[in-house]
C-alpha cells in the first residue's frame, strides 16, 4: 500500500529541491538563453558549475560585462562561452542576485 506513495513523494521532494536551488525567476532567464545548456548547478559541463560561478563574486555590472564579451582566459581549460550580446541589464541582475546567494 505505502509503496504507492514512494514515487510521487520522491517526485515532489525533486521538484521542490530543484525549485530551491534555482529560484522561477533565474531559471526564466536560463530557459530563455539556454545557459543551463552549458552550466549545471554542480559540476562541469561546457562551462563551470553555477556554484563555481558563485565564487568569483562578481557585481551585476562585471557579470553582464562577461557575458555580453566573455574573457575565456578567466576559466583556462574552458572552451569560450558564446556572447550573449541581447541579455538584458535587469536579467543579468536576477543571474547575479542569485548567485551572491549560492554557496
Ligand atoms: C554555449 C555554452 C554556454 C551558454 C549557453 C552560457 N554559457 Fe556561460 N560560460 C560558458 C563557458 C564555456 C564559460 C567559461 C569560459 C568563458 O568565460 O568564456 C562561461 C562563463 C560564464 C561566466 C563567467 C565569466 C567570467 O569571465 O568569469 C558567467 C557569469 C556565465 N558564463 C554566465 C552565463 C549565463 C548567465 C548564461 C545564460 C544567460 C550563460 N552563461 C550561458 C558557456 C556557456
Amino acid at each position: 500500500m505505502q509503496k504507492h506513495l514512494l514515487l510521487p513523494l520522491f517526485l515532489f521532494i525533486s521538484a521542490v529541491a530543484v525549485a530551491q536551488s534555482m529560484p522561477a525567476e533565474v531559471k526564466k532567464v536560463s530557459d530563455k538563453y539556454a545557459c543551463a545548456a552549458c552550466h549545471l548547478m554542480d559540476g562541469r559541463l561546457v562551462g563551470p558549475s553555477w556554484k563555481e560561478l558563485a565564487r568569483k563574486k562578481y557585481s551585476a555590472k562585471k557579470m553582464g560585462q562577461l557575458i555580453r564579451n566573455p574573457k575565456p582566459e578567466n576559466w583556462p581549460g574552458y572552451p569560450p562561452m558564446a556572447p550573449i550580446a541581447n541579455i538584458t541589464d535587469a536579467e543579468v541582475k536576477v543571474v547575479a542576485d542569485w548567485l551572491s546567494t549560492v554557496k
